[in-house]
């Protein structure tokens, strides 16, 4: 029986969260795909299958705002691959006209996530330690006009990831927490139109989109450097870390 690691990918049916399933594969890693569209999850998984084996690959329906259904996605993950050593809270959605749908799916998603992980990960309660790696965006550290509430979102995220980040959680619980904060990229997140604070707007329709294999690379650097409490800008620069602003270094708390 392989003991290889394993990942679950919340999200994980479409977009830039099968690219990181797919990259975890590669890696040979053990991948549970959990999405809130379960028939679309197991048929990216059966075909996965096909390439990476059929015993490394498992799909489950999950709403990521439901602690139980994390729990279950946990515990079932468990049950199959013995182990778990990856979470990804990547499942996420794009529109300021369903503020607080949005908000639970973007900001709540990721809070349940990262607690869920210290339950069934985190060494003070028996598990084996682990690394969270939060899917953020640049609209985590930077400001876009059409999509306040968004950004809102995204830096909640951020700050979620840097607060789980300091020692204080990980020397009781061995659990690193690190943020993906991609530009735009080329998935259907990005069909806004009708959708932001200008109706007019389409990402979508930007000349220079990511592609999801390209920022799924820059989960793959998270995870192999596993500097806690660190957000990974990925553009067409490349990949580069960003801390807190040096002037707040300075600020007396
Ligand atoms: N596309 C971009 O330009 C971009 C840029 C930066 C960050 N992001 C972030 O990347 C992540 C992935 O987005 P994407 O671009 O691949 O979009 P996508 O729409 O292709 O994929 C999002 C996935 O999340 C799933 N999902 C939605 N609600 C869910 C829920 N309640 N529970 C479980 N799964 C749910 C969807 O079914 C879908 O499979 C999101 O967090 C998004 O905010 C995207």
């Amino acid at each position: 029986m392989s003991n290889s690691p394993v990942a679950i990918v919340t999200g994980g049916a479409q977009g830039l969260g099968a690219a990181i399933c797919i990259e975890l594969l590669k890696k040979e890693y053990r991948v549970c795909i959990a999405d809130i569209q379960e028939s679309k999850a197991k048929q990216f998984a059966d075909e996965q299958k096909h390439i990476y084996g059929k015993e490394n690959i498992m799909a489950m329906s999950c709403d990521v705002t439901k602690e139980s259904d994390y729990a279950r996605i946990f515990d079932q993950t468990l049950a199959t691959f013995h182990r778990v050593d990856v979470l990804v809270n990547n499942a996420g959605i794009l529109t300021e006209v369903e503020l607080r749908k949005m908000l639970d799916i973007n900001l709540l998603g990721p809070i349940i996530g990262c607690q869920t992980a210290l339950k069934y990960m985190g060494k003070s309660n028996g598990g084996n330690g682990g690394i969270v790696i939060n899917t953020a965006s640049v609209a985590g550290l930077l400001p876009f006009a059409e999509i306040p509430v968004y950004v809102a979102s995204k830096h909640g995220v951020v700050g979620l990831t840097r607060s789980y980040g300091m020692p204080f959680h990980f020397e009781r619980d061995e659990v690193t927490f690190v943020a993906l904060c991609p530009s735009f990229i080329n998935t259907i997140l990005l069909e806004t139109r009708n959708k932001t604070l200008n109706p007019e707007v389409d990402f979508s329709k930007r000349s220079n989109l990511l592609s999801p294999e390209y920022v799924a690379k820059g989960a793959m650097k998270l995870l192999e450097d596993k500097i806690n409490g660190s957000t990974l800008v990925v553009s067409h620069d490349g990949y580069m870390y960003v801390g807190i602003q040096e002037e707040m270094k300075n600020v007396t708390l």
